[in-house]
């Protein structure tokens, strides 16, 4: 591709008029890792006030704000924060592992909140689906947290392909690796079944999921199969300082999932190693 082409794609940038005027009150559903991000970006917001926030483990969502310096009301679940209708709640972040996505995501729907959901959207299609139904009931903002597709290089990608300067895209290959291995910072949700539910296809292979069917346009899958394997995440030398984890590994490090778009053959790989 000729670089005239390339740098028709190039970005400019958009000056935005932001009304702090009126805030938008924001609550934080699960104060764990990714929490982190979901606050600091919060906090560089003007029209964004956080209001709230809820875990299911004692005292951590209190201990989560005072790093902040910030006084705001905890819960210890995500129903008690969503019942609270003192709190007139405009949004929430959704930030649980993903066993509990669903069921945050469709009662703050159904309670009349936007929601900010954390990928994966899910574990199983039947809850997808279930969220989508809420989300089309409530007339609220769902948006599942697939950054990526906003960045420069993914928005021109999808440029492109729109263009047509590609032809007509048959065949798709993607990939995605954690270069600093399975994520256990800050426990086992990632690695345990009942809070994870899926492994590295949920963590990583969602984004190249999302960010090709994003960029082709949403084609119909006519048909899905795929691989998994655990390999590294079952083997005790895998974690130096918690060999125990081993023991508790119950989803993939490995995925290789092959997906037959309408007109389109797609696969990616997907690996949790080192
Ligand atoms: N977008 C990204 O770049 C990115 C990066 C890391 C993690 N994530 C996603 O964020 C999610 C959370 O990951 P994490 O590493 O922060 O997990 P974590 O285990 O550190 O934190 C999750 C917290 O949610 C709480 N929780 C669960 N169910 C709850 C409920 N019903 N009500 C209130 N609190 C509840 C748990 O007690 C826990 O403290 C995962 O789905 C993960 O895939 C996204």
């Amino acid at each position: 591709m000729s670089e005239d082409i390339l740098n028709r794609y190039i970005e400019t940038k958009e000056e935005t008029v932001i009304d702090a005027s009126k805030k938008v009150r924001v609550g934080i559903i699960g104060t764990g890792w990714i929490a982190e991000a979901h606050m600091a970006s919060y906090l560089k917001m003007p029209d964004v006030e956080i209001v709230a926030g809820a875990d299911l483990v004692e005292g951590k969502a209190e201990a989560f704000f005072q790093k902040y310096d910030r006084k705001v009301k905890c819960y210890r679940s995500h129903k008690e924060m969503l019942d609270d209708e003192s709190l007139h709640l405009d949004a929430v972040s959704v930030c649980t592992y993903n066993r509990t996505h669903a069921e945050c995501a469709i009662y703050a729907l159904q309670k009349g909140v936007h929601v900010l959901l954390e990928k994966p959207m899910c574990v199983t299609l039947e809850e997808a689906v279930a969220i989508r139904k809420a989300e089309k009931e409530s007339g609220k903002i769902l948006s599942v947290g697939f950054q990526p597709r906003l960045d420069a290089n993914m928005k021109m990608i999808k440029k492109i392909v729109e263009s047509g300067k590609l032809g007509k895209v048959y065949y798709i290959q993607t990939g995605g690796g954690r270069r600093r291995g399975i994520p256990t910072p800050y426990g086992t949700s990632f690695i345990e079944e009942e809070t994870a539910g899926i492994g590295a296809l949920g963590d990583i292979g969602c984004y190249s999921l999302d960010m090709v069917l994003n960029a082709v346009g949403y084609p119909k899958p006519l048909t899905v199969t795929g691989y998994k394997s655990a390999f590294f995440g079952v083997r005790p030398d895998y974690y130096p300082n918690h060999p125990e984890y081993a023991e508790k590994f119950q989803v993939e490090d490995f995925a290789q999932p092959l997906y037959v778009l309408k007109e389109i053959l797609f696969w990616t790989s997907v690996l949790h190693g080192r």
